[in-house]
């Protein structure tokens, strides 16, 4: 009797690891209830791309000498169409790079990369558009309603990775677009479409047609509840490239982030605008985050941050109120709570203020989430400002670190934070006195001012 081949796994979603056996736990990567069971019919005949093609191996493992051919390993980057696409991209999209594209439902992925395959064929690119979610009457209709029409993009609905990669070797597109990683599937295992070994081992097989044929691959990766992408952790490092796409539901705007990128700066961001005709560049960000900036200004103070190797200017916002509870309650929408507990303690401490009988409340203003400690300035001008009942200034930007002994600390990019804020028009720099050494020939109109400070109670002077 022939022995049957398939065989039942526990894989973690976490992290992938293999169980025989179910487990509460995984052992590996410490989270709860995450092994699945899983049926594996048998080791599928490739793993991964270095071993699947064995003609291609002796061309892909020739090394280059770094000084005499460096023409020849330069790197091609195709134009999007968009600059904010591009710059997130370091430049353009790499030829033959493997990127991921992340973000929860409805955020406008599909738009996005349809959008982009747009912009590629306007440059003759040719792109071939595959969708495991929509059928071609779908896409195409979106395409038609945004306006795309090009004989250089193709469109197919296809799940079957082996379809789509015979698809892809046959048409030789310059980029292949996967919408998305979790509806692709490889029939030689029979685990669920979207679980760990169907997006590792689909993942794997893609990463082969980036590498090997040359072709340009974006995948679109849906994220979990807890806003991490959804399957293992190895997916982001096989990836190039892992962006994210995110915006409040609430705002128009949607957030384009490098969160890691082989071919550019990590952390990059760029800014578009959900409308009714699609997702639209926005160029000048600070612009936009300032636009509904009112009068009333107590509470509210101008932070300069940068984002990526761009600055943003942003409002960052201030309420506190006496509360009747001990334990005052802390909320924050935009820098990490346990930066503003520490920020509070500071305050309170080396200023005239009591902020340990205060619920304190912090908003930075259009969902942005700001991660630079370089805030700290600015969220301190608004607790002072609200506090005191004390105006700000509309025209005064903000940026410096607190430490724990009150004083300000230095930060990066001074000239492009205070070229950014001098551009838009404002008077009155309120910066940290380490940044003075940096700013060099760095030199503003007569008619505007600079206030360097040492301490927290500088601050508090000037405010
Ligand atoms: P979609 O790209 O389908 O999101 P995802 O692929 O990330 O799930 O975007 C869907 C949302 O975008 C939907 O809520 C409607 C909105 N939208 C517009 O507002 N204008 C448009 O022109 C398009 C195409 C979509
Ligand atoms: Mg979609």
């Amino acid at each position: 009797m022939a022995k049957s081949k398939s065989k039942t796994i526990y894989v973690c979603q976490n992290c992938g690891a293999q169980r025989s056996r179910w487990e509460g736990k995984c052992t590996d990567c410490g989270a709860w209830n995450t092994l699945v069971e899983e049926m594996v019919s048998a080791e599928p005949k490739t793993r991964g791309w270095s071993t699947g093609a064995e003609e291609g191996r002796t061309l892909s493992a020739k090394p280059v000498s770094l000084d005499q051919r460096l023409e020849e390993i330069h790197l091609t980057r195709f134009d999007t169409g968009y600059q904010e696409l591009n710059r997130v991209l370091g430049g353009g999209l790499a030829a033959g790079s493997f990127v991921l594209l992340g973000g929860s439902p409805g955020v406008g992925k599909s738009t996005l990369l349809l959008q982009m395959a747009g912009g590629l064929a306007g440059h003759k690119h040719r792109v071939l558009y595959i969708s495991g979610e929509e059928s071609v009457a779908q896409t195409g209709s979106r395409a038609h309603r945004l306006g795309i029409k090009s004989p250089h993009i193709e469109i197919g609905s296809e799940s079957n990775l082996h379809t789509i990669m015979d698809l892809a070797r046959t048409k030789k597109p310059d980029v292949l677009v996967v919408d998305s990683i979790q509806t692709v599937y490889l029939s030689d295992l029979q685990a669920a479409p979207g679980s760990v070994s169907q997006v590792r081992e689909c993942a794997g097989h893609l990463m082969g047609l980036a590498k090997q044929d040359g072709i340009t691959v974006i995948l679109i990766g849906h994220v979990t509840k807890e806003g991490s992408i959804a399957g293992p952790k190895v997916l982001e490092h096989m990836v190039d490239c892992v962006l994210s796409f995110d915006g409040d539901p609430s705002y128009n705007f949607r957030l384009l982030r490098s969160l890691k990128n082989r071919f550019g700066a990590a952390q990059e961001l760029g800014v578009f605008q959900m409308s009714s005709k699609g997702l639209e560049e926005v160029t000048n960000p600070s612009e936009l985050f300032l636009e509904e900036r009112g009068d009333q200004l107590i509470g509210s103070a101008v932070f300069a941050s940068m984002e990526g190797t761009r600055p943003l200017l942003c409002e960052v916002q201030a309420l506190t109120l006496s509360s009747p509870m001990a334990m005052p309650r802390r909320t924050s929408l935009g820098i990490d709570v346990n930066r503003l507990h520490l920020l509070t303690a500071v305050l309170d401490r080396h200023l005239d203020i009591r902020l340990s009988h205060s619920d304190i409340f912090i908003n930075v203003v259009g969902g942005l989430k700001l991660v630079e400690p370089a805030a700290d300035l600015a969220v301190a001008a608004a607790i002072l400002s609200t506090e005191g009942r004390k105006e700000l200034d509309a025209k005064t930007v903000f940026f410096g670190e607190i430490g724990l002994t009150g004083e300000v600390r230095g930060v990066s990019f001074v000239e492009t934070r205070m070229k950014e804020a001098d551009k838009l028009g404002f008077q009155h720099f309120v910066v940290p006195f380490s940044n003075k050494k940096h700013l060099g020939d760095f030199k503003l109109p007569k008619d505007k001012k600079i206030s360097y400070i040492k301490n927290v109670r500088d601050l508090e002077k000037l405010i």
